[in-house]
């Protein structure tokens, strides 16, 4: 496709979330489209051992990739990774519509933000919930909105287990403080990971940073930290894929992308409690709880309205994710 197009696709794809922003993406341009490659030098052994949530990441991508061919006035045709190691191939046909589309979603993709500070009491109203739930359709992936701490109690406990097998997890701590990035010049320079000012931490430097996290940082506090966080939730989404394949958590990226994008237009916040759907066995009862034993809760996002803005999370540049 033409380069000036193709950069265009990539510039607005890598402004989509990934987990511990690793961006385990590829672009590369061929004569129809657009193909999305797994980087799996960024792939984290041991949060995600089967790369759920690396092929979740490359949903959002390819869905901000969707919206932005559309507005410059393409037809896509996507087709889905068809084993482990697979990769998704856009093809993009210019002449089908000529008129670009005006689709809302499509500018809220720059604006997006995980905001992880704690939210303020303002509830969800129901015209809200009812944009919230339908703002996708992907066969084989559904979500669950518990809306009122009341109806997401019984959750809680899951989310609270998850977290303590994680931070109990030597690996799982090693593993994420490395995507750790302790101050603002760390974080320019790499261009990715998870910058403590993103997190609404201080500035702490990699040194003090890390002896912090080591030495205070325990299941404890982190339990008591969400619990608090939890206390100002004013809603919980979980999202669960009918089939545990890559085909499926492409898709739960996809349907991810445009929930979140439409919370953004609803100037609602969000932020991620995985917990119970990393770890496999507390997943396994919290399917049991949800009534869908047969199926697989892969997200867990906490929402509500939030005082501020955090911290915009850095992007590597696009010259760095391009296949040549
Ligand atoms: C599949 C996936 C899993 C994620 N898991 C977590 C998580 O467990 N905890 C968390 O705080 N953020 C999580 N995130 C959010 C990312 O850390 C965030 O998207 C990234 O740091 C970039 O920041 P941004 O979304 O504000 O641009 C996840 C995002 C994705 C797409």
């Amino acid at each position: 496709m033409k380069n000036e197009d193709f950069i265009y696709l990539v510039e607005n794809a890598v402004k989509a979330p990934s987990g511990h922003n690793t961006q385990p993406w590829k672009f590369e341009n061929i004569e129809d489209g657009i193909v999305i490659h797994p980087d799996f030098s960024r792939a984290l052994p041991i949060v995600d051992l089967d790369n759920h949530a690396l092929y979740i990441s490359l949903g959002c991508a390819l869905e901000n990739i969707v919206f932005a061919a559309k507005r410059k006035g393409y037809e896509c045709k996507v087709g889905y990774p068809e084993d482990e190691n697979g990769a998704i191939t856009v093809k993009l046909n210019p002449a089908a519509t000529r008129s670009p589309s005006n689709e809302d979603l499509f500018d809220f993709i720059a604006i997006r933000q995980v905001n992880r500070s704690k939210y303020s009491d303002k509830k969800i109203n129901d015209e809200e919930l009812e944009k919230l739930k339908s703002s996708f359709n992907f066969e084989g992936v559904s979500v669950v909105i518990m809306n009122g701490k009341t109806n997401f109690e019984k959750i809680i406990p899951f989310i609270i287990e998850g977290n303590n097998l994680q931070f109990q997890n030597k690996q799982f701590i090693k593993e994420l403080t490395s995507w750790f990035r302790y101050s603002k010049s760390e974080a320019e320079k790499t261009r990715d990971g998870l910058w403590t000012a993103a997190m609404g931490l201080p500035n702490m430097g990699k040194l003090i940073g890390s002896f912090v996290m080591k030495n205070f940082v325990t299941a404890k506090s982190e339990a008591k930290r969400l619990a608090d966080l939890l206390e100002c939730t004013q809603g919980i989404a979980i999202f669960v894929a009918d089939k545990n394949d890559v085909e499926n958590w492409v898709k739960t990226g996809q349907a991810f992308q445009r929930f979140s994008l439409t919370l953004t237009m609803l100037g609602i916040c969000h932020a991620h409690l995985n917990m119970p759907c990393e770890e496999l066995e507390v997943r396994k009862k919290l399917a049991k709880e949800l009534g869908i034993e047969n199926k697989h809760p892969l997200l867990l996002i906490r929402y509500g309205y939030a005082d501020r803005k955090m911290p915009y999370s850095y992007r590597r540049n696009v010259n760095d994710v391009i296949i040549k």
